[in-house]
Formats: structure tokens, C-alpha cells, sequence
């Protein structure tokens, strides 16, 4: 059994840090475990123009201490009336990495995304012309489509399509949570893969509703079944490059998850690279970890193998009940799985 493993320095792949003073409490989690971060633009005020995300990836590199060695990977934010100048300007300035396709009102400050992506076509014919992936919240937002099918119901209705008209743009469906998904990745295109989550790899829907409603386990797309859970850790461990890590970390505070409406997004960024690791041991793949963590997704993006290194040791420790967050740390952020036994410690741990 293994009992220790070293892996090139991972990275994430699909990332939500906020801004102001959650963004320094959250940040140093990321940088203890991952080289770099592909980092979300659904801000209150979205990241659609190339200098809003210069300026929020400088807060990034201003919140993180200096001794501190991270590269945060930024994105644009599309909306309707995104130009292909704005992808012009975003190639041209070296620091975009994807533009985010958000369904307008589809999860967390999406409602600046798009309402028909039809509206975004000549945004992405420069896309597909410049090589610039884009990354998909894949889920339809139409009412009367059951939330379990949402992202079936994408694939069929845009996605499918899209690869029709588009057929060399780059595309990253996010954190996909379907077996669907998972068929649709096997059969398109070398150049169109998906990110999976720790928490969509580690729980199915039960997990929503185990002895009461579960807040803290609410996020979009929302778990699935158990069926769909296995075709995800399946795609997971096959050491096929086509799907890599994306935490979709997602921090709220406490009062916004224990709410009547409460927010969506799990916050997994504490132990990431922790809840990996007992996803890849219990399917017996901790051979394929690495190359899930720290090589297919860099190669996707075009970026080169990180040299440094992480070690995950087979060792039970618990997960903290709550962590500081907000202003002087005066709210809470409830952890994945918190005060839960966590089977891996990364040694970035103190
Ligand atoms: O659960 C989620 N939380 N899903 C998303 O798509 C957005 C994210 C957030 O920003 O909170
Ligand atoms: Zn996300």
C-alpha cells in the first residue's frame, strides 16, 4: 500500500477567489498546494475587459505573502455584447488564458453572462482564430428543464452545435458532473476536455439530504447520482488526457450557506490535493494522480511542467471545523467535509 507520494507541483484548473478580504483569506490555501490557478471572473462586477483582469490579478499577487511563489491564470468573463476586438485585446496582452461562457443566470453571478450564443459569435470565430480556449458552465437555464438534466440538456442543445460551427475552437466544459459528459468528452475532438471537482468525484446527490438539508453541499452543477458519480472517477483515473483537475473551489460564508436561499460552491481549496488523493487510493489509481493534477491540464493550456514538487503522505488528520474569513476573519468559511477525518496530508501542511 502506498504510504507516501510525490508529484509535480499540480495546478488548478478552475478557480473562485473573490476579491478584497476573502480573497487574502482564501488565497494562501490555493498557493500552499497548486504552482498556478486558472481564476473565475464571476465577480459582483464581472471581469469582462482585459484590464479589469489586470487589475485583479495584481489584488491576487498583493494578497498572497511575498516569500509566497503562485501564478494566477486569468480569464475573461463573456457576455453579450463581447467584441472580438476584446479577444484581439486579450491575446495582445499576454495574461488571458480562456474566455468563461456563462448561461446568463445559471449559478453565482452569472447574470451579466449570455443570453444566446449566437450574440457571442464573432467573439468566438477570434477565439477559434487566436487559439484561446473557451471554458463552459454546461448547464441550460430554461425553468422547466429538471436541474439533474440541465447539463445533459446543454450538451444536446448548444453544445453539440456549437462543435458544429466551431469545429477548432478550444473548449473546456467545466466541472462536469454526468456520465453524459463524460461520453460526449470521449467522443469529441482532441481539443475539447473537462475539468472534474473533488466533491463531484467524492459524493452523489444522497449526500444533499443525509439526515437533514445539507447547505454546505449545495453547488452547481448540483451532485447527481451514484451512476454518474463512478463515470466521473472512471474519467478520472483512465489516464485519458482529456480530463484534468478543476477544484471550482467556491467560497461563502457561513451566513450565505446557512441560509433560506442559500449560495452555491463548496470550499475545497484547504485540501484539495488531500481529497484527490483518497479519490484516486480508493480506486486504487494513485499512479495516474499525477498526471490528472500537474500534466494534462498544463499541456491543454499550453503551459510548461511545473518544477517543483508535492508530497501527500497516507496519514489521518482533521479537517477544521471552521476557517476565518471576511473582514479581520470576523465570518466563517465552513470547509468541505469539516471536522471530518482526511486520510492524505499534503506536506505543505503545517
Ligand atoms: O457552485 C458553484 N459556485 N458553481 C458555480 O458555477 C459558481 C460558484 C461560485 O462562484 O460560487
Ligand atoms: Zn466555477
Amino acid at each position: 500500500m502506498t504510504a507516501q507520494l510525490t508529484i509535480t507541483q499540480p495546478d488548478d484548473l478552475h478557480l473562485h477567489v473573490r476579491q478584497g478580504d476573502a480573497l487574502a483569506n482564501v488565497i494562501t490555501d490555493t498557493a500552499r498546494q497548486f504552482s498556478r490557478a486558472i481564476i473565475m471572473p464571476n465577480l459582483i462586477t464581472p471581469v469582462t475587459q482585459v484590464h479589469q483582469a489586470q487589475a485583479y490579478r495584481q489584488e491576487i499577487l498583493d494578497a498572497l505573502p511575498d516569500d509566497t511563489s503562485f501564478h494566477p491564470l486569468m480569464t475573461l468573463y463573456l457576455t453579450d455584447q463581447t467584441s472580438a476586438q476584446t479577444i484581439y485585446e486579450a491575446k495582445e496582452a499576454g495574461i488571458i488564458h480562456g474566455l468563461k461562457l456563462y448561461p446568463a443566470g445559471a449559478t453565482t453571478h452569472s447574470d451579466a453572462g449570455v443570453t444566446r450564443i449566437k450574440r457571442i459569435w464573432p467573439a468566438l470565430e477570434a477565439m477559434q482564430t487566436l487559439g484561446i480556449p473557451l471554458l463552459i458552465h454546461g448547464e441550460v437555464t430554461d425553468p422547466s428543464v429538471d436541474i439533474f438534466d440541465r447539463e445533459k440538456v446543454f450538451i444536446e442543445t448548444v453544445l453539440e452545435p456549437l462543435l458544429a460551427d466551431f469545429p477548432a475552437l478550444k473548449i473546456v466544459l467545466e466541472h462536469i458532473t454526468t456520465r453524459d459528459a463524460v461520453d460526449f468528452i470521449l467522443q469529441a475532438p482532441g481539443h475539447v476536455v473537462a475539468t472534474l471537482t473533488a466533491h463531484h468525484l467524492l459524493l452523489n446527490r444522497n449526500a444533499l439530504f443525509k439526515g437533514g438539508i445539507r447547505p454546505h453541499l449545495y453547488c452547481l452543477p448540483v451532485l447527481k447520482r451514484e451512476t454518474h458519480r463512478q463515470a466521473l472517477v472512471s474519467a478520472a483515473v483512465s489516464g485519458n488526457p482529456k480530463f484534468f483537475l478543476g477544484t471550482d473551489s467556491a467560497p461563502h460564508a457561513q451566513h450565505a450557506k446557512e441560509s433560506a436561499c442559500g449560495c452555491a460552491g463548496m470550499y475545497t481549496a484547504y485540501h484539495a490535493m488531500e481529497l484527490y488523493a483518497e479519490v484516486f487510493d480508493e480506486a486504487g489509481a494513485l499512479d495516474k494522480l499525477e498526471d490528472f493534477s500537474s500534466t494534462f491540464g498544463a499541456k491543454f493550456y499550453g503551459l510548461p511542467k511545473n518544477t517543483t514538487h508535492l508530497t501527500l503522505t497516507r496519514k489521518d488528520w482533521e479537517i477544521p471545523a471552521h476557517l476565518p474569513y471576511g473582514k479581520e476573519g470576523k465570518d466563517r468559511l465552513i470547509p468541505f467535509r469539516a471536522g471530518e477525518i482526511c486520510h492524505w496530508k499534503a506536506d505543505a501542511r503545517s
